[in-house]
């Protein structure tokens, strides 16, 4: 069985960073063929993982719904089916997808469906599909990835990203996605702990699993470029990770 899981949060709270470690750690326990999709369009996951891109899904929905890249005598359908297997860059131990950022506002219904329909079935050759979603939530709204089973909203020690984290949770019971696990994750964390955060993580009514503290390692290597995947297992990030996902049970 497959076993999706996103990753959602108010803007640089640490969600790409947090994708990014808990591949690194799903890769080194070897668990399986990981499908990573960087659903956030100003994210930039796969370096983040150390994979180069020039394709998004984006694209394949833009050309369907403009029609002139479809080669005639092949239908839509075929088409995007193609256009997708182009868009999914194939890396050691992991698949990766960009779903990059839709050129217009217009109306992408019918592509939309189309790529769900893809992804859906793609999904299944994983043993983990992995989303690194924007703070939007466009892609769970409009139920592009569906059933999701594990969700970890990521705020930082701000008391507005915690808010900011309830709206996630909020939102998620008005649409009524219904997501078996979901739980908070404080990342940033100093030596003060978040002790003084409690009274507002409490009023969230979500499960906190864990803190990710503030890693200098972490911040020098994005201040590189550096792929975050290359952090040593020794660094507080990484540390942090491997325990939330044990808790976790990932
Ligand atoms: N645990 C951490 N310790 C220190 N800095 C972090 C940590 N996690 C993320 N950051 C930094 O915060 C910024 C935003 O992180 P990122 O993971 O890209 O957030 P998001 O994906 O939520 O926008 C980056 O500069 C990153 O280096
Ligand atoms: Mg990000």
């Amino acid at each position: 069985m497959t076993k999706k899981i996103a990753v959602a949060g108010k803007g640089g709270v640490g969600k790409t960073t947090f994708t990014a470690l808990l591949i690194k750690e799903l890769m080194r326990q070897e668990k399986g063929i990981i499908l990573a999709v960087d659903a956030d369009p100003n994210s930039n996951l796969n370096e983040a993982l150390g994979i180069d891109i020039d394709d998004s899904i984006a694209n394949i929905l833009e050309e369907v719904r403009v029609g002139d890249a479809v080669p005639s005598g092949m239908g839509k359908d075929s088409f995007t089916e193609y256009r997708l297997s182009q868009v999914i860059k194939e890396a050691k131990g992991i698949d990766f997808v960009q779903m990059g950022l839709p050129q217009q506002n217009g109306c992408y219904c019918y592509p939309n469906n189309l790529i769900r329909m893809y992804l859906e079935r793609l999904q299944k050759n994983y043993e983990y599909v992995i989303i690194d979603n924007e703070a939007g939530m466009e892609h769970l709204s409009r139920r592009i990835v569906a059933d999701i089973d594990m969700l970890f909203i990521i705020s930082d020690t701000s008391v507005r990203s915690i808010r900011s984290a309830a709206k996630v949770f909020e939102l998620i019971q008005v649409l009524k996605i219904t997501i078996p696990e979901v739980y908070l994750i404080i990342s940033k964390t100093g030596e003060e702990g978040i002790d003084g955060l409690k009274a507002e993580i409490a009023k969230t009514g979500l499960d906190l699993i864990g803190t990710i503290p503030y890693d200098t390692q972490a911040v020098a290597f994005d201040f590189e470029g550096r792929p975050l995947v290359e952090l040593p297992d020794d660094s507080l990030s990484v540390i942090a990770v491997k325990s939330i996902m044990e808790k976790a049970g990932v």
